[in-house]
């Protein structure tokens, strides 16, 4: 009832765990039964390792929260040591979340990825990340340079590739055809969406780096909106996320045109979320006599 088809993979489930909120699967061992996903995408990794930005780098607030983590990983190279090794082992799909900061950066480490094996089904590209290279300028938000960057991952490799673009553009359908244009086998929508906390009796910011990215409930209406507009233009995928935390927001983003979802920032407090979800989505399934959970695809009444 649950099971999709994404390129050549059939996923048991449309629920995957969203990049850097489930870290590599380990972080939840005992708590959550990996089995039930339809994946895991892993935390973002860049060529070389990276702190990350200094702290307060989390904050809560009223419907979700703010991180500006910076993409703190341990590198590829002992990403591929220490990560594929177990990430082989684990009874589920693994896709590979990929940063970089400039062209040259995503080449290479999605190279050494490619080079090294292992079972993973596919890669998500964060193009959400500042590009030196262009004057501290998103790869994301320009459609030349995601179309470029596609075309050069696509080139290396015969696996799913998805395209993570972020809500953080004025046309994200421009961007998502640049995605589809360069042979990206699906996008996903959203990333974070920029935002800032203000602590009034200190009089300060509550995030180091003043600005940092929103997730959560609050920023599931706009990332629906972003996933009806890419449906509307693309004919490739769409993997839906942002605040989905129930069954029921699930629900509305198959209805808005996603294909499969993402669940992020609940996990955090509910680590086996999208398992419960897949329950619920197969009680769905039986109660309105659905043989498959993507009926429902098409059949939003505006
Ligand atoms: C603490 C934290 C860390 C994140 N790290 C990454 C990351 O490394 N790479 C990435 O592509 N997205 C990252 N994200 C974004 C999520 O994958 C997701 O796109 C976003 O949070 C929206 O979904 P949600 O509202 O369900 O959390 C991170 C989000 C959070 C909250």
């Amino acid at each position: 009832m649950l099971k999709v088809k994404l390129k050549d993979i059939t996923f048991d489930t449309p629920i995957l765990v969203a990049s850097g909120t489930y870290g590599y699967g380990n972080e939840v061992e005992g708590l959550a039964d990996v089995s039930k996903l339809g994946g895991i995408i892993t935390k973002s990794v860049t060529r070389l390792p990276r702190e990350g930005n200094p702290p307060p780098r989390i904050t809560e607030t009223a419907a979700g929260m703010l991180n500006s983590i910076g993409l703190a990983n341990l590198g590829v190279e002992a990403y591929c040591k220490e990560k594929i090794p177990f990430l082989n082992e684990l009874d589920t799909k693994i896709i590979i979340n990929v940063a970089g900061t400039a062209m040259s950066d995503y080449i290479e480490t999605f190279e050494m990825l490619e080079n090294h094996g292992g079972n993973h089904v596919g890669y998500e590209i964060n193009i959400s990340c500042p590009n030196v290279k262009e004057g501290g300028m998103e790869f994301g938000v320009s459609p030349k340079m995601t179309e470029q960057l596609t075309k050069e991952l696509r080139s290396r490799t015969d696996r799913i590739l998805i395209m993570k673009l972020s809500p953080n553009v004025t046309r994200i359908q421009d961007i998502g055809l640049a995605a589809e244009a360069g042979g990206a086998d699906a996008v996903s929508a959203i990333n974070t969406v920029v935002g800032m906390g203000i602590d009034v009796k200190k009089r300060k910011v509550k995030l180091h780096t003043i600005y940092g990215g929103l997730s959560g409930p609050a920023i599931k209406p706009v990332a629906l909106a972003c996933v009806h507009k890419l449906n509307k233009v693309l004919s490739i995928p769409i993997i839906g996320l942002g605040g989905i935390s129930t069954a029921e927001d699930v629900l509305e983003f198959i209805l808005a045109g996603a294909d499969l979802v993402q669940v992020g920032t609940i996990n955090y407090k509910h680590p086996s979320r999208g398992m419960t979800i897949c329950d619920d989505l197969i009680a769905f399934c039986k109660e309105n006599n659905m043989s498959n959970i993507l009926e429902l695809q098409g059949q939003l009444d505006k």
